[in-house]
């Protein structure tokens, strides 16, 4: 619309101004990620993300996803300016990972590798050992194994379960959830794949067990566009938020992509498909934040607290780099 464009043409001349460079997930609204695209800018999963905020030489970068988002690039490069279309914008991950009652129960292992996902605030981060994102958290505890380490693991319970099952490592669990990839449902996803037999099953293993153990790909955001592309296949069952949807289909526009059901009974579900807080970001509040800073847009984290969530980041970074 006009609007839209208006607004597009706004926030490139901001992004000029301010020296700023876009940073987008996968998840954010078509348009922007189209518009981090042709700024310069990036679309990727988390640890993509951080990547490339890290080596950007810009002075400001504006993430359009979570909070754990923002705070990650702001614990990267504490001399950037950091801003978020909206500082409200969380994970249910995160909601469900306080860090008092989670640090009682790292206190409680004492003996335990602590690994935790990077949907956590800055101060789980500063907790742990290790953080890792779903692209790289199978080779990290892999790692861990071998060298004989037991694992304390949070806050997601299937990506947990699905690294558990995959390295056989010694893990201990938080039992988090996200609330978008949970209502994936197995029953109704075995209906549809009856109506697509020859359809690939894409799972983002945020998503319950039964889900993923009827993927023929599993991965982070970026590995799911990935083999939406290698593998041979027409039709696609995707179980992840759709906005994923716009990259699978610019980069295959003769594939057919499908939404994996997230009722299985007919009865309504909480998200559908759809991550509420990245919903929160959009073009208006991308201009907002460029334009005014400040409180409602601007990440701080705690200067300590940053300095010690910084270690488990960087071994993340350079585990494999
Ligand atoms: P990715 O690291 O796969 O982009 O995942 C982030 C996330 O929040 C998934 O729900
Ligand atoms: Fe968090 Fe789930 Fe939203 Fe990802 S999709 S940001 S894990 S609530």
């Amino acid at each position: 619309s006009a609007e839209k464009a208006e607004y597009t043409a706004r926030i490139k001349q901001l992004l000029r101004e301010k020296n700023a460079v876009l940073v987008a997930h996968y998840y954010t609204d078509p348009e922007i990620q189209a518009l981090a695209e042709e700024t310069g800018g990036c679309v990727a999963d988390s640890l993509e993300m951080a990547r490339f905020g890290a080596k950007h030489e810009a002075d400001t970068l504006i993430v359009a996803g979570v909070k754990f988002m923002g705070e990650t690039a702001k614990i990267l490069t504490p001399n950037k300016r950091v801003l978020m279309p909206t500082l409200e914008a969380t994970c249910s991950l995160d909601l469900g990972c306080p860090i008092d009652e989670f640090s009682k129960f790292c206190d409680e292992h004492p003996d335990r590798t602590v690994v935790v996902y990077a949907n956590t605030s800055a101060a789980v981060k500063a907790r742990a050992d290790w953080v890792v994102t779903s692209s790289i958290a199978l080779e990290v505890v892999d790692h861990l194994d071998a060298n004989g380490e037991k694992i304390l693991w949070g806050p997601d319970k299937h990506l947990g379960a699905y690294i558990e099952k995959q390295t056989g490592a010694d893990m201990i669990m938080w039992q988090g959830a996200c609330i978008v990839h949970d209502e994936f449902k197995t029953k109704a996803l075995e209906d549809l794949k009856r109506v697509y037999p020859d359809a690939a099953i894409l799972v983002h293993p945020e998503s319950p067990q039964s889900v993923v153990e009827m993927a023929d790909a599993v991965g982070s955001t970026s590995q799911l566009i990935k083999a939406s592309q290698e593998l041979p296949n027409d039709t696609f069952i995707v179980a992840t938020d759709r906005g994923i949807f716009y990259k699978m289909q610019q980069l295959s526009p003769n594939k057919h992509f499908i939404e994996a059901p997230t009722a299985g009974n007919g009865a309504t579900c909480r998200s559908c498909a759809h991550c509420p807080w990245m919903a929160m970001n959009g073009l208006v509040a991308i201009a907002e934040a460029l334009e005014n800073g400040g409180a409602k847009h601007e990440i701080h984290v705690d200067e300590a607290l940053a300095e010690r969530a910084l270690k488990p980041l960087n071994r993340m970074l350079e585990f494999k780099g």
